[in-house]
């Protein structure tokens, strides 16, 4: 490795907030290139739609980076909550992966998530009800109130986690999300060890006590297709996977469609261009920006770039979403868009699982929000805005949202 390569991440803030120009000008310098990550890491990264698409599909490149690391592979050690909580299907190749996105995807049929919908819209009310208490004048934090609660409550619903736990698990994951370069600061430590605890209770409780919920299904298959240390991990993964994203999705969605009248106008004429719009959004605005790490197995080449076998690879699936290759005017957003699909959700055997969920609550949130509150509008300037997540690289979204929500609709 030389000090030449360029580095990836640890942006300066302006960057961080805004990194579309940043992943243009890398892409245009080269689609696939070696970096050095803002902990020192090495990475190829990979930033061209057509490259991207190829290297999320390839069985060569692995997603089972605790393998890497027990190889002495040059990869990002383990996050917390450790390698404990590590054996879940975002982490391992098939065989294990099939296995285990099996039996999580019981959860997710086309038909469970569609029953959701009163669901979800009755928690997005009561939100928003609370919210307006304030009275159409004040300024709430739409974060806050709405983009981060909705999905928490929803993956709550689902996994059968019970109310009196939900506000300490919310603030442990808001703790832990926020990304750090190197070791992490002794509240994440904390955080995480909350979690642990909690997660450990709830399988103890629905092992006693079975129910209606995914965390008992998944518990009801332990031992015979799953250790414990799966299923814990398997909680995890899904809570992580099934909240913060769709968060972002919701506050940098409503952000967009501020920054865009024409387009919130053509939205608010129109609802039922909603879920187009939501595909739309995500790839506009990038709430997964990369996605997780993998680790070349063997060598492959990528858009003509040999990348040889034992190293980290790192999809810009932010930089993929505005190839101009791909998409015709790609910094344009465009709700009536009909370009075929892109990234924002993955590709290959790691597709979000949750993608249908995730398009139901961005739908079911907009609806209600844009519904009740059209005249909407920010609080602060657009500058003042302050987006999250440090240096980690997983996600983008926002740390508060100020926003008066003006009269009510209806
Ligand atoms: C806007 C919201 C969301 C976005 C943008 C998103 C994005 C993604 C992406 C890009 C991946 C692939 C990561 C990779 O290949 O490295 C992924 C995987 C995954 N997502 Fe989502 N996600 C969202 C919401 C959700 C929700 C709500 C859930 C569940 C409740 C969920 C569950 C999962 C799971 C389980 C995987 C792993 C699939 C596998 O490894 O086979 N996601 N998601």
């Amino acid at each position: 490795m030389t000090d030449t390569l360029a580095t990836w991440g640890g942006w300066a803030p302006a960057v961080r907030d805004d990194p579309f120009g940043h992943f243009a000008e890398a892409r245009a310098r080269c689609p696939v290139q070696k970096a050095r990550l803002a902990d020192g890491h090495p990475a190829w990264v990979v930033l061209g739609y057509d490259a991207a698409r190829r290297a999320l599909n390839d069985p060569r490149i692995s997603k089972d980076m605790l393998a890497a690391l027990a190889d002495d592979g040059d990869v990002v050690a383990e996050g917390l909550p450790g390698p404990e909580f590590s054996r879940h299907m975002l982490n391992v190749d098939p065989p294990d992966h099939t296995r285990l996105r099996r039996l999580v995807s019981r959860a997710f049929t086309p038909s469970r998530v569609a029953a959701l919908e009163p669901a979800v819209r009755a928690i997005a009310g009561n939100l928003l009800d609370e919210l307006d208490d304030a009275g159409p004048g004040a300024t709430v934090d739409l974060i806050e109130g709405y983009a981060y609660p909705l999905p928490f409550r929803v993956i709550g619903e689902l996994l059968g986690i019970p109310a009196a736990d939900r506000p300490r698990l919310h603030a442990w994951f808001g703790v832990l999300l926020t990304g750090w370069a190197g070791d992490p600061p002794a509240e994440a430590v904390r955080a995480s060890d909350g979690i642990v605890a909690c997660l450990r209770e709830l399988v103890e409780d629905k092992r006693r006590h079975p129910a209606d919920d995914l965390v008992s299904v998944l518990v009801a298959a332990e031992d015979d297709a799953l250790s414990t240390q799966e299923l814990l991990s398997s909680l995890f993964q899904l809570i992580v996977a099934g909240h913060d994203t769709t968060a972002s999705l919701i506050g940098n969605g409503v952000v967009a469609l501020l920054d865009h009248p024409g387009q919130l106008r053509a939205l608010l004429a129109d609802p039922g261009r909603l879920p187009g719009a939501v595909d739309e959004l995500i790839r506009f605005t990038a709430p997964v920006p990369h996605a997780t790490f993998r680790v070349t197995a063997e060598p492959v080449t990528l858009d003509g770039v040999q990348i040889p076998a034992h190293e980290q690879v790192l999809v810009c699936l932010g930089s993929a979403n505005r190839d101009p290759d791909r998409f015709p005017a790609p910094d344009v957003l465009d709700i009536g868009r009909d370009d075929g699909p892109n990234l924002g959700f993955g590709h290959g055997i790691h597709y979000c699982l949750g993608a249908p969920l995730a398009r139901l609550e961005a739908r079911v949130a907009f609806e209600e929000l844009l519904g009740r509150h059209p005249g909407l509008r920010l609080a602060v300037d657009r500058d003042a805005l302050a987006w999250a997540h440090g240096d980690g690289l997983v996600l983008r979204g926002l740390v508060s949202l100020p926003i008066v929500l003006g009269p009510r609709r209806g």
